[in-house]
């Protein structure tokens, strides 16, 4: 028996931007582990094919679907199929997060709007369509995931990002507060320095593997329990805020970083 048995949980982003393990692909695997129904909603075809095979090799149940988060027509359909598939929505875990760096002077009025769009507009669209069928069931739990750069400067520029991460902590309370009293609940992740493409790929286009290596390690010290976050631990977080056993969690915001957010080193 899982944790998450007959439960609908449905995941944003559950592909990965490149080689390896990704945030969204490790919840959607994790969910599944503990008898979820996975529904992993991605707008890379490939990268949602791969997370599927992982899941179904394992012997669990998965629903893929191609979903921009970002359109309303995209998201109001696949909540809609999901619904009428499978005739309840128990979990909506919002993942997608596109990292663009600069400030606020380089940065292009189109970059920001497209951040906006995907990291903040997206989380709305899925819970414009999936609160109300939440509502009607009497019970839901949602998990959102920000980031630390909602609450720190990094050191390195990246303004849209950093607002759209904040933006999801009120995002999240506002929810919170409404449906306080109609059985669902929503908190909001805020991860740290997690090992995955979305941090690794950008490497590739400037540095050698040797460098990388560097850069990598330096990631690893730099956090106060001397490595940076498995994929699969922040996974864990987000069923336990996701689970029953969370049964009185909501508006809250849980920092899974390592400590780094505790430490007063500059430009981390
Ligand atoms: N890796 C880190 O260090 C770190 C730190 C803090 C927060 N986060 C957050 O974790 C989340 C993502 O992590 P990840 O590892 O899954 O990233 P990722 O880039 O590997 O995967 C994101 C997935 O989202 C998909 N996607 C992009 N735009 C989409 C859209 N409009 N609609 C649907 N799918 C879309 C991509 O195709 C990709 O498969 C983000 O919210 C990110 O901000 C990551």
């Amino acid at each position: 028996m899982g944790q998450f048995d007959k439960k609908v949980v449905i995941i944003t982003g559950a592909g990965a931007s490149g080689e390896g393990m990704g945030n969204g692909k490790a919840a959607a695997i994790h969910y599944a582990r503990q008898g979820a129904h996975t529904v992993a909603l991605d707008i890379d075809e490939v990268a949602l094919a791969d997370t599927a095979q992982i899941i179904e090799s394992e012997g669990n149940s998965v629903t893929s679907l191609l979903c921009d988060v970002s359109d309303n027509n995209s998201v109001a359909d696949t909540i809609a199929e999901v619904h009428c598939r499978l005739g309840h929505i128990d979990v909506l875990h919002n993942n997608v997060g596109l990292l663009e760096l600069d400030g606020p002077v380089s940065l292009t009025e189109e970059v920001w709007d497209k951040v906006m769009e995907t990291n903040v507009k997206g989380m709305f669209l899925t819970c414009k369509y999936v609160l109300p069928i939440m509502e009607a069931q009497g019970k839901g739990a949602i998990v959102n995931i920000s980031s630390v750069a909602a609450i720190r400067y990094w050191g390195t520029p990246a303004i849209a990002y950093d607002t759209s991460k904040a933006a999801i902590l009120q995002f999240t309370r506002s929810i919170a507060l409404e449906y306080a009293r109609k059985g669902i609940r929503a908190n909001v992740i805020l991860p740290g320095v997690m090992d995955t493409p979305l941090i690794n790929e950008p490497l590739k286009a400037d540095h050698s593997p040797a460098e990388i290596e560097t850069i990598r390690e330096e990631r690893h010290q730099m956090i106060p329990i001397g490595r940076m976050g498995d994929p699969f631990e922040l996974a864990k977080a987000a069923a336990f805020l996701a689970s029953d056993d969370a049964s009185y969690i909501t508006g809250s915001e849980l920092v899974v970083d390592g400590g780094l957010v505790s430490t007063c080193i500059p430009n981390w």
